[in-house]
């Protein structure tokens, strides 16, 4: 028996190379040896205010993107995650069950709380308890994510076992996998903050959909340092990102990459990688271009989905509701 993966991603903002080097080439490069479910996670997304028509058309956009980027319908289950309702009523009982000291531990929360002081929703205090719904729902074995999502899967694990252990075994504790390198990658504008969707910055990220001119003028003005050398230093973290990011969409060996660029400046190596971004992501636009064509075809696969998903999620469900004496 294959295991089972599980990931999800919000449609917010906009997908950058951080999310697509840190987790959807993964879920793409590990179809063949899983079985695999991706979702779009829109209860996520409205953790924080959303414009309905934004928010609906970007769960499409996103879909696309990912079966753009690779993630494959015969191979991989990919829907959104509103539309099973089961993942809110494990949710609320998670909820039940996880003491409030553990969430607000989250690193996350914290975060982004910070940014928006009184007018955080309880849904984004909440949200680890969603999300080890989204997890639990499926019995997933292993959950590829980046870095920062690491803290939200061990919650996970933790409320997994703590159910188990008062009502009887009912849930798989999942792993996380976490690549080695580029599970964290930086802002272009600030190499000390890690690419984020929310952020908003004008070079902060290069996206999935961006012009091969914009790519070029935002690696071009990629924060760096005063040094020379170009070498894997994770002391200089400005040109250290670049060269990850060189790294992973090239394949080549550190070794080779820092003896191409012996004795050349910041500037010749910018202008290589700003092509190498651009080649590595011509063929994900070509074919988003092809499959958004029909926006017909995302709905109906999305929904297929959902309806093969269900009663795997109802199974659990129902077994969480009998072991609690609920329902
Ligand atoms: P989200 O939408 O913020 O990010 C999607 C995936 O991209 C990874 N990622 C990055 N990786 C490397 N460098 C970066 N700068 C970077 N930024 C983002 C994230 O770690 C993530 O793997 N809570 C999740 C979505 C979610 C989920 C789930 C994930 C909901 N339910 C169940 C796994 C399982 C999130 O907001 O990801």
């Amino acid at each position: 028996m294959k295991k089972l993966v599980f990931s999800g991603i919000q449609p917010t903002g906009n997908i950058h190379i951080g999310n697509y080097l840190g987790a959807i080439q993964h879920w793409v490069n590990s179809q063949d040896k899983y079985n695999n479910i991706f979702c779009v996670v829109d209860l996520h997304a409205i953790t924080v205010p959303q414009d309905p028509k934004v928010l609906r058309a970007k769960s499409r956009e996103l879909a696309g993107l990912l079966l753009a980027s690779g993630i494959d319908p015969k191979k991989s289950e990919l829907f959104i995650q509103s539309h099973i309702g089961e993942h809110c009523e494990l949710a609320w009982i998670l909820n039940c069950i996880t003491p409030m000291g553990w969430m607000q531990r989250m690193t996350q929360f914290k975060e982004k709380s910070e940014k928006q002081k009184e007018n955080v929703s309880v849904g984004l205090f909440d949200y680890p308890a969603l999300m080890a719904a989204d997890i639990l729902l499926y019995q997933a074995d292993l959950v590829p994510v980046g870095e920062d999502q690491k803290q939200h899967v061990e919650i996970t694990r933790d409320i997994a076992q703590k159910f188990n252990s008062t009502y009887g075994e009912t849930f798989k504790i999942p792993e996380p996998v976490i690549a080695e390198v580029g599970a964290r990658i930086m802002g272009l504008d600030d190499p000390t903050k890690k690419m984020s969707k929310s952020e908003t910055s004008q070079n902060h990220a290069v996206l999935l959909l961006d012009p091969p001119d914009a790519i070029r003028a935002k690696i071009m003005r990629a924060t760096t340092d005063s040094l020379r050398e170009i070498k894997f230093d994770e002391n200089r973290p400005g040109i250290y990102n670049l060269l990850v990011i060189y790294e992973l969409f090239t394949k080549k060996s550190r070794d080779e990459i820092e003896s191409m660029y012996e004795g050349k400046g910041y500037a010749d190596f910018k202008k290589d990688l700003a092509e190498v971004i651009i080649e590595g992501i011509r063929p994900v636009q070509e074919k988003y271009k092809e499959i958004t064509a029909d926006p017909a075809y995302i709905d109906s696969l999305l929904t297929k989905s959902a309806e093969r998903l269900r009663p795997i999620a109802q199974k659990t469900l129902n077994l969480v509701k009998e072991r609690m004496g609920i329902g």
